[in-house]
């Protein structure tokens, strides 16, 4: 089995535990896009949900796939994320960002009842940090944020070059809030919990890759099946 059809298998699995009437957040990725299709059809076959999407690209691909869609300013709570990541450590914190949509992946967990992880099992790893941490700031002052986050990683014992993400055509990837993502190299994270405080306390980081305490579940596919983990 190819990586996308374990992708599918994982996002299969999480569609399980969507009920009529539920309120969902949407993540971003190609594991979350497989999800939506899935959702899709549910609601082409009866199904009654509505959405939040995580980004302007799930917004499309919602659209297209004829899932209703609404606000955080419309409804008062989601009752469940379906969302991917980068990395799932053993306590089900999380680098997310890979794909640059961070900021409305956090806001839409944070004000979820549940969030389901789902990925293939490559994401599993021991330790958070060898996929490199997307910080998202704003492009204002980013010499003095960058020395910030310098003296935050300094603090929480990790280090690593740290680059402005460019997007494919050569330009500054903007994020859909209009900000810009440094990616950072830490190769391991031994206390993600304090980083991320950290992180949060420097005025031009508007927000970070590490979910903490956010996932409820992941869904894990592998060539040997697919596991379930519960926090
Ligand atoms: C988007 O910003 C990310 O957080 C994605 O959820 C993450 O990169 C996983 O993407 P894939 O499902 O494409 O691996």
């Amino acid at each position: 089995m190819n990586m996308d059809q374990l992708k599918r298998q994982a996002a299969a699995r999480a569609l399980d535990e969507v009920r009529d009437g539920m309120q969902l957040g949407l993540g971003t990725g190609s594991t979350a896009k497989h999800f939506i299709e899935l959702l899709g059809e549910r609601v082409a076959a009866g199904l009654n949900v509505i959405g939040v999407p995580t980004s302007e690209a799930t917004r499309a691909d919602a659209e297209r796939c004829g899932v209703p869609l609404t606000t955080l300013d419309e409804i008062d709570h989601l009752d469940l994320t379906v969302d991917g990541a980068d990395e799932i450590d053993p306590q089900l914190n999380l680098i997310k960002g890979g794909g640059g949509a961070l900021l409305r992946e956090k806001i839409v967990a944070a004000a979820s009842d549940r969030m389901i992880v789902i990925a293939d099992d490559t994401k599993w790893v021991p330790t958070l940090g060898r996929f490199p941490l997307p910080v998202e700031v704003i492009p204002f002052g980013l010499g003095a944020t960058r020395r910030a986050i310098e003296k935050a990683f300094a603090q929480c014992g990790v280090s690593g070059q740290m680059a402005v993400r460019k997007a494919k055509d050569g330009h500054v990837f903007v994020t859909d809030g209009g900000h810009w993502i440094v990616d950072a190299q830490l190769g391991r994270i031994a206390d993600p919990a304090s980083l991320a405080k950290a992180l949060s306390a420097i005025p031009g980081v508007v927000e970070h890759g590490l979910f903490i305490g956010l996932a409820s579940s992941a869904v894990l596919a592998g060539g040997d099946g697919i596991r379930v983990i519960e926090r």
